[in-house]
């Protein structure tokens, strides 16, 4: 970490912490939230591990000053300061004083469960069991909850037992809250949009500054993007935010559709789809950790284009559309594109350099719909998938009306496994043309050998997961979350 690279000219940062509005000028745009915190504001109760965000020692809180704020833990080390700008900010070291001198009850579990031993993890998984404790008003929770809350943390030396009990015994201690937060004292309109990080807050404004910055860098949850600052050290001068952006916020549930604006992060989108369609939830769970689903966005991971994202085999295999959207001739214009012709090769889409992912629209559940996804990892958490595959049919009177099957980790991008589908059209939803269909799709693609697979696991995985889904259609095999949910 250099002191000079993150001192420049431009606009200043605001946050809450300590109970008071803190404001840091000339922060750069590529500045992360770690450095701004260790090296500005000296917070050395915050980590830096891997500056990746994989390790999760940079976890911090942070909450928006509206009333009963949503507290999200997210990794410092990859989100960009000028993002959590007019946000509280918490760090290990403020629980205590809100405490009043003494440990905050997720501290105090964690001594008496001998969860810590070197200590360099436990600021990390302090801060994400306090947001677990803050947002559920110190409830007792389950260990499942715990697992959940912490999956984005690592520990090399205690081990997690300690550290799921401490999370499952932190209800025990007198209940300690962060006081309210005040309202961010008036700023002129220019503090949110002069130097080079925008946040706009119309759609329009941030239509027509993509137009007149093509070359600026799009940003939202900075999961992907801030690897290029953290690990590529390139220099971001100019950066547009979408997250600040109203209208892409939004998320729309009708029957037929459920839309998702451009800015949701994938643990609300998630947990949105899964409302009308639970069996996702397994496998949504292992998306990523839990501080990085607190800052990735769904339409991050669909522009980012990687040919293992996680949220693309589901998406195609639920047929889902993307609205996009750019400003020409003075007005705002919007095409609708299919996710399944939204890529044109490994990293390459649609989208012009002005253009945005404004919405992902989702068909509703259909009668007779039946949905699965399946992710293939080394590590339940926090791992990227060797193979991923999502299945949605419709069968009807015995008969399949319809099959879409996504892929990721076989091809240069996410890809529908067209010719597995018409065999099994042809065929119909059985047995026999399950082990014809399984053939088919082993040899559909013709997937890469590298350190997470060989091509030929990847192939015979494949086969195998489609035979799995037919397994658990016909009630020869239980699933994972009936496997979990056993006592
Ligand atoms: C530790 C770690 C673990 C991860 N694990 C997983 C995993 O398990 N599965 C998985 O799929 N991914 C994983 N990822 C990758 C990443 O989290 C996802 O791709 C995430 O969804 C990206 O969203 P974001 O908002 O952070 O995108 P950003 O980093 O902000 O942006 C990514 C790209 O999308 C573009 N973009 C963002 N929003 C829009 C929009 N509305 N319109 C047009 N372009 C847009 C940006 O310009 C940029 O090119 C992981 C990343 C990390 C660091
Ligand atoms: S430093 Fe490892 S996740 Fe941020
Ligand atoms: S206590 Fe040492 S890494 Fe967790």
């Amino acid at each position: 970490m250099k002191e000079e690279s993150i001192v420049s000219q431009f606009k200043p940062v605001f946050f809450y912490k300590k109970n008071q509005w803190i404001n840091l000028p000339d922060i750069a745009s590529d500045a992360t939230l770690l450095n701004v915190l260790r090296l500005q504001l000296h917070c050395t109760d915050v980590k830096e591990g891997c500056a990746s965000g994989d390790c999760g020692a940079c976890v911090v809180a942070v909450a928006d000053t509206v009333d009963n704020p949503q507290f999200r833990a997210i990794n410092s080390c990859l989100r960009f300061a000028h993002s959590v700008s007019g946000m509280a900010i918490y760090t290990a070291g403020d629980l205590a004083e809100m405490a009043g001198g003494h440990l905050h009850p997720v501290q105090q579990a964690m001594v008496d469960q001998h969860a810590t031993q070197c200590g360099f993890c436990t600021p990390g998984f302090v801060m994400s069991l306090f947001s677990l404790y803050q947002n559920t008003r110190g409830v007792e929770q389950t260990p499942e909850q715990v697992k959940h809350a912490i999956s984005g943390n690592l520990c090399r030396c205690t081990g997690y037992r300690p550290i799921v009990d401490a999370g499952c015994t932190m209800h025990l201690y007198p209940k300690v809250f962060a006081s309210s937060i005040p309202s961010l004292p008036l700023l002129e309109d220019s503090a949110w949009q002069e130097g080079g990080y925008f946040q706009p807050r119309e759609l329009t404004e941030l239509l027509s500054l993509k137009a007149k910055h093509p070359q600026a860098t799009l940003v939202a949850g900075a999961t992907d993007v801030g690897l290029v600052v953290t690990q590529r050290y390139q220099k971001l001068p100019e950066i547009i935010d979408l997250t600040r952006t109203q209208a892409l916020l939004a998320i729309e549930s009708s029957p037929y559709v459920l839309n998702l604006g451009g800015a949701v992060i994938v643990q609300d989108a998630f947990d949105a789809m899964c409302q009308t369609r639970p069996a996702l939830k397994a496998y949504f769970e292992r998306f990523a950790g839990g501080s990085i689903r607190q800052s990735a966005t769904l339409a991050g991971n669909i522009a980012n284009g990687s040919p293992i994202g996680d949220s693309m085999p589901v998406l195609l295999a639920l047929d889902a559309q993307l609205v996009l959207t750019k400003w020409h001739d003075q007005r705002v214009v919007r095409r609708t594109v299919g996710l399944h012709e939204f890529y044109l090769g490994y990293r390459q889409t649609v989208l012009d350099p002005t253009e945005i992912i404004e919405q992902i629209l989702i068909p509703g559940t259909v009668e007779g719909e039946w949905c699965r996804a399946y992710k293939l990892s080394k590590r339940q958490e926090d791992d990227i998938s060797i193979v991923a595959m999502a299945i949605a049919l419709c069968i009807k009177g015995g008969i399949l009306e319809s099959v879409r099957i996504g892929i990721g980790g076989v091809a240069a991008t996410p890809v529908r496994a067209y010719a597995t589908e018409r065999t099994l059209l042809q065929g119909g939803w059985c047995e026999q043309t399950i082990t014809l269909a399984e053939q088919v799709l082993q040899e559909e693609f013709q997937p890469l050998s590298d350190l997470r697979g060989s091509a030929k696991y990847r192939k015979l995985a494949l086969g195998n997961l489609l035979r799995r889904s037919w397994l658990q259609y016909s009630g020869q095999m239980a699933t994972f979350a009936d496997i979990s949910q056993r006592p």
